[in-house]
């Protein structure tokens, strides 16, 4: 038993690895911020490697790998892969790399959209490298006999999110051009299984109308990496393990592969916060 009371709020100082292709992952961070307020979290976006979607799966793993060494030399006690590429991709070598190491994946929600559409007519929206993966391929086989999934590849629209301009012509023109098959299919729900569609939300939304619903999985991720948080909390056990956070909301630390200042300025413009942002080292 301990003989002190706790000096700190629960999940103080705990350092999450959080990382994405690019800036998608940011809707992630979001939740994560909200969920665990006390927790330091360490965002890498490899936005000059962007998109994953349209690349080889040994080129991502190799760079997942890159990552994830990086974020736990700057002290990560537990992993978000903020990508469902990246997860599709290279879950499974960050395992075994890291058997240790506490690491959520992300996937498409077919199972909660499934479970949530009323004429059993889902739509999932994801970069090709997603919807080509095996991981993909079992997770649809699970749920297709209980409704009927459309998949619609979005190339080309995770990049131009990553532009930082949400209301551009090209990103207007993809969302029209993908979500129009989802509508002549008439799907009344639609998984966002990329982490950048969530910021274009509210444009799938008016083309779709307003009656269909969107599934994005961030809420999800951010109570099972809690649970995650709290387990390290009770196996360390003692507050000297314990890195200190400087306020009363997650402490943000950024890294790029591409410009410090663009991701700066995207992650203020988007989620509010004034961060930190550093080049990401080779
Ligand atoms: N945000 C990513 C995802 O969730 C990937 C986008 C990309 O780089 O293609 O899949």
């Amino acid at each position: 038993m301990p003989d002190r009371a706790p000096l700190h709020p629960p999940q103080f100082g705990v350092r999450v690895g959080v990382f994405d292709s690019g800036v998608g992952g940011l809707s992630i961070l979001r939740a994560l911020r909200a969920h665990l307020p006390h927790a330091a979290l360490l965002y890498v976006a490899d936005s000059a490697n962007a998109p994953y979607g349209e690349k080889s799966e040994d080129f991502i793993i190799g760079r997942s790998l890159h990552i994830a060494a990086f974020l736990v030399s700057q002290g990560a006690q537990v992993l978000v892969v903020a990508c469902n590429t990246a997860t599709a991709a290279a879950v499974h070598a960050l395992r075994q790399a890291h058997p240790h190491l506490p690491i959520v994946g992300i996937e498409p929600g077919v199972k909660p959209a499934v479970a949530a559409s009323r004429l059993k007519k889902v739509g999932v929206m994801a970069t090709p490298g997603t919807l080509a993966s095996a991981k993909f391929a079992r997770l649809v086989a699970a749920h297709e006999a209980d409704a009927e999934i459309v998949l619609q590849p979005c190339p080309g629209l995770a990049a131009a999110i990553e532009t930082g301009d949400l209301d551009s012509p090209t990103v207007r023109e993809l969302v029209t051009t993908f979500t129009r098959p989802l509508k002549a299919a008439g799907v009344d729900t639609v998984v966002l299984g990329c982490t950048h569609y969530p910021f274009v939300a509210p444009l799938i939304v008016a083309e779709m109308g307003e009656g269909v619903q969107l599934v994005d999985t961030a809420e999800a991720v951010a109570r099972h990496t809690t649970r995650l948080v709290q387990r390290v909390i009770k196996a360390d056990d003692a507050d000297d393990t314990l890195v200190a956070s400087t306020g009363s909301e997650a402490d943000v630390s950024l890294w790029t592969s591409a410009s410090p200042a663009a991701l700066g300025d995207i992650v203020h413009r988007w989620l509010g916060i004034g961060a930190r942002a550093a080049a990401l080292p080779s």
